[in-house]
């Protein structure tokens, strides 16, 4: 019932549609919330330097007893790390922070274009020499705008896997998605339920009282649906539960279309525009 399908990624490898994100799990609780995760299924961790935790991340993996190659892993690079001399060290310490020989995604986090001169093309060409070197299997962005994606299909030689971006019933992103669809680059939805901001719509709560499954669980299944790659975060084990349970039903064309229906635009966004976030970490 819980078999999680695999997408196929545009460099032949494939990752795991359904996955657990540890954005904002604090490094303390980290281990615990991807082992329970491991234990309910979960094949695929989403973590990112910037969120502090992926020590624990790699730990939590080694604890379980899993093959590593039965674990899909994906880390993203800091924003303060976009000079390739900065981009190789941190690989590395990202590396050896999970305590790993590879990683199976490692994304350029936020284009920045308003920093280190609005290059991210050669911070791109520094992802390229990971992939080469065999420690990134697959390597993707994230955050990225359709002219970004334009500049580096213009510049460089690797079309990026996925692109990791805001997604949910009320940012819809669908002009970026089209464009990853078009080019070979799977789309990967962050915040897939708005951090919970989407599960008292009266829409989805209709449709779930319909399908006597849950809003999260709706929610979720849409991004299924529309072949996204999604990896809700929660440290709370029932709910852990609840969003790997999506694959013993279906929703319907017409529920489909209210939940894209809900799209409200930029006003729906609920994370930085990546045209202007410029945070870097000190
Ligand atoms: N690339 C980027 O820039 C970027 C940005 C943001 C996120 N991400 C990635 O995307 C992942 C998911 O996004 P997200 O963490 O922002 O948000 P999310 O998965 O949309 O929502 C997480 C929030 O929803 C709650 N929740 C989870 N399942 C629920 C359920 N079944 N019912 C009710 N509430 C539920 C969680 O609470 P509890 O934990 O308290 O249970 C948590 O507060 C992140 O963890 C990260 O891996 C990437």
């Amino acid at each position: 019932m819980n078999a999680v399908p695999s997408i196929a990624l545009n460099d032949g490898n494939s990752i795991p549609q359904l996955g657990f994100g540890v954005f904002q799990i604090e490094p303390k609780d980290t281990a615990e919330a991807v082992s329970e995760a491991l234990e309910l299924g979960y094949r695929h961790v989403d973590t990112a330097e910037m969120y502090g935790n992926e020590k624990e991340v790699g730990e939590a993996i080694r604890a379980s007893g899993l093959d590593r190659g039965d674990v899909f892993v994906t880390s993203k690079l800091s924003n303060g790390a976009h000079e390739p001399g900065d981009a190789r060290e941190a690989f590395g310490a990202t590396l050896s922070d999970l305590g790993f020989e590879y990683v199976d995604l490692f994304l350029i986090h936020w284009p920045l274009p308003t920093r280190y001169g609005g290059d991210f093309v050669s911070t791109w060409k520094t992802l390229e020499e990971f992939h080469s070197d065999g420690r990134v299997r697959s390597i993707g962005v994230s955050n990225f705008q359709v002219e970004h994606l334009e500049r580096l299909a213009a510049e460089t030689e690797t079309v990026p896997a996925v692109n990791q971006i805001e997604v949910h019933p009320y940012l819809t992103n669908d002009a970026v998605r089209s464009y990853g669809q078009e080019h070979g680059i799977a789309t990967e939805a962050w915040s897939p339920i708005a951090q919970g901001a989407v599960l008292d719509d009266p829409t989805i709560t209709e449709i779930a009282e319909k399908t006597g499954k849950t809003p999260a669980q709706v929610v979720l299944r849409w991004h299924i649906q529309r072949s996204d790659i999604v990896f809700p975060k929660s440290v709370t084990p029932s709910r852990m539960k609840e969003n790997f349970e999506l694959f013993d039903f279906e929703l319907g064309s017409e529920d489909m279309d209210a939940i894209s229906a809900l799209d409200r635009g930029e006003e729906g966004r609920t994370g930085p525009h990546p045209d202007t976030f410029d945070y870097v970490p000190n």
